[in-house]
């Protein structure tokens, strides 16, 4: 409840249109009370009475207020839905904002399905309840209060009538919280689950296929599946109790209403006009009390949506820039590791890199060599600080990269991730992500580089293609040579290509490396590799082993004093193969 309150702190911006909304809303009330008291005058002063012009000018004013509370309603309407999509549009914008302020780490906290799932579902349940709140919360109790209040003014006796009804009814909204609600709570648990399960199967779907796993994941689906049917089938089941005993009570209501109203008017204490103004006067009384029941189970469910909401907003991007950070606007390019040591949580478990140190001067090529999960990539996500170093220092011409701004440190950093990822778009614009205004000569040129135009200029509409949904499906390879191309575009004094080339045949691989070595002869790049052909030409190699650097230096020194080293060497050339 306290998380769906403080999200509607997003409410602030439209306090005017809340309160406009909460005037036309009293209005409304106030009119749906005068009605029954309308009728009530039309029956005893005009028909009773056989005065016609009553009878005429009432209903006109009848006609008139109906109406009026008409407009009014519609005006309410209006401003709630102002209000409410306003707040989802913010709210939204919020949420995705906080994401991209999140660090690689936070990220690993949080994954893309559930990010996805409280920009989407979780927000419209907290914008229905907004929504349902403006129309209904205020609505409620003033219709409750109003009507009790008219009703004792017209015929205290005929209230006591109406409330022997309460009890029951009292009983009735407790059952309801007490048991339905929770079922509410229930069924968005388990569709939250289904979406999981939903969500990995799609984007796995190639997998299931390749295992043959089909059968086994329709049985998840369908356990899923039931559950939620379980559940949301027992959620209705019991609402639809409620309902029909609310009707049956307020129809009970109404036969006690005209049956002691009755007596009443044989002795002359009451007129018929009265006991009409009752009766609509109770269906005011209870229908708040349906829709608030009705309402309890959706505020169970907005307001664990609003939980998960604020676990967003509330995340601690895990990496920030000091209050004091630097800019600089040009680098050598000097990379320096100072005995680091780096774990992914912070529990205390085995460190993923142990007590790091080297230096790659600028210009330099830098190689890292090792076995799957011995913390290559883990080491060069430290250079552009996707993660944060627990102990020692990584630092670039000698400023610690904590002590320098974030994205002015990025920029002068051409990255290619492990898994080459593009956006939704032409082949240009996936290239110049990094630097929008590039020119298409630059372009180009970082296409030749990474052996990337020959292929893009096969397609019709060359660098104007579109890839993702929409456009053609690239191969593993062609990915990667433009996450290349996009990384040297942006012209980085450090260069770091995560296994870039693993996707690439050696011979393309080998055309790569030749390219770059005449361009990046005053960067230092690392590059990190499982083929041993791609390490032979650089000017340090680090060799990788369960985190900790086994040795360092180039080939010819490495073949002397690292048996490590050997062994990979032996295992992928062979003795007396292919020489440096
Ligand atoms: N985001 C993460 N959260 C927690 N642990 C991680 C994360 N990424 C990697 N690890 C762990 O850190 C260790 C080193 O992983 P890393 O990705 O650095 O290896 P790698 O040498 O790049 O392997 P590969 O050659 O397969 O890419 C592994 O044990 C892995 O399980
Ligand atoms: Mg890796």
């Amino acid at each position: 409840m306290s998380d769906l309150r403080r999200v509607t702190r997003f409410l602030s911006p439209y306090k005017r249109e809340v309160a406009i909304a909460t005037v036309f809303l009293g209005l409304v009330v106030l009119a749906d009370l005068y009605i029954p008291r309308l009728i009530q005058v039309i029956i005893d002063d005009g028909v009773a009475q056989r005065d016609m012009n009553v009878v005429l000018t009432t209903s006109l004013l009848m006609i008139g207020v109906s109406i009026l509370e008409a407009v009014l309603s519609i005006a309410n309407t209006l401003y709630s839905v102002k209000v409410s999509r306003g707040f989802e549009a913010d709210l939204r914008e919020a949420i995705f904002k906080k994401i991209q302020t999140f660090s690689f780490g936070n990220l690993d906290d949080l994954n893309t399905g559930q990010l996805l799932t409280r920009l989407t579902s979780d927000l419209t349940q907290v914008q229905m309840i907004i929504s349902m709140g403006l129309r209904m919360f205020i609505r409620a109790p003033l219709m409750f209060i109003g009507s009790f209040g008219i009703m004792f003014a017209i015929n205290p006796d005929l209230v006591t009538v109406i409330l022997s009804l309460l009890p029951v009814t009292f009983l009735l909204v407790t059952f309801f919280i007490r048991f339905v609600r929770p079922l509410f709570t229930q069924v968005q648990e388990r569709l939250d689950y289904l979406n999981q399960v939903l969500q990995e199967n799609l984007s796995g779907i190639r997998v299931v296929k390749a295992f043959v796993r089909s059968d086994y994941e329709n049985k998840r689906f369908e356990k899923a599946n039931m559950e939620l049917y379980e559940t949301s089938l027992k959620m209705r089941q019991y609402t639809s109790i409620f309902f029909p005993i609310v009707m049956m009570l307020m129809n009970l209501g109404t036969v006690a209403i005209i049956y002691y109203g009755g007596l009443q008017v044989f002795v002359g204490k009451t007129s018929v006009g009265q006991i009409m103004a009752f009766t609509n006067y109770l269906f005011s009384t209870m229908f708040p009390v349906l829709m608030l029941s009705m309402m309890a189970g959706q505020i169970s469910a907005a307001s664990a949506s609003a939980s998960r909401i604020m676990e967003v907003l509330d995340a601690v991007p895990e990496i920030q820039d000091s209050p004091e950070a630097i800019r600089l606007d040009e680098i050598q390019g000097k990379v320096v590791f100072e005995s680091v040591t780096f774990s992914y949580r912070d529990d205390g478990g085995d460190p993923v890199l142990t007590d790091i140190s080297f230096t790659a001067e600028p210009g330099e090529k830098v190689a890292l060599l090792g076995q799957t999960g011995s913390g290559k990539s883990s080491l060069i996500n430290l250079i552009p600080r996707f993660y944060d170093a627990n102990l020692g220092r990584v630092t670039i011409d000698g400023y610690d990269v904590k002590e320098i701004e974030m994205s002015n440190l990025r920029r002068h950093i051409g990255f290619s991730l492990q898994e080459a990822i593009l956006f939704s778009g032409t082949i240009r614009d996936n290239i110049r992500y990094g630097r929008p205004d590039a020119s298409d000569e630059k372009v180009v040129e970082a296409a030749k580089i990474a052996q990337a135009h020959e292929f893009i200029m096969t397609f019709p509409e060359g660098y104007d293609t579109m890839v993702g949904q929409r456009g053609v499906n690239l191969s593993g390879g062609q990915k990667q040579r433009l996450a290349i191309a996009r990384a040297l575009l942006v012209k980085p004094k450090i260069l770091i290509l995560d296994d870039s080339t693993s996707a690439v045949d050696v011979e393309t691989e080998a055309e790569i490396e030749n390219a770059l070595e005449e361009l990046m002869s005053d960067t230092t790049s690392f590059i990190v590799a499982q083929r041993i052909s791609t390490v032979l030409k650089a000017d340090k190699i680090l060799v990788l082993d369960n985190g900790r650097i086994a040795a360092q230096g180039n080939h010819e020194e490495l073949m002397e004093t690292s048996p490590l080293y050997q062994e990979i060497y032996d295992s992928q050339l062979g003795d007396g193969g292919a020489e440096a």
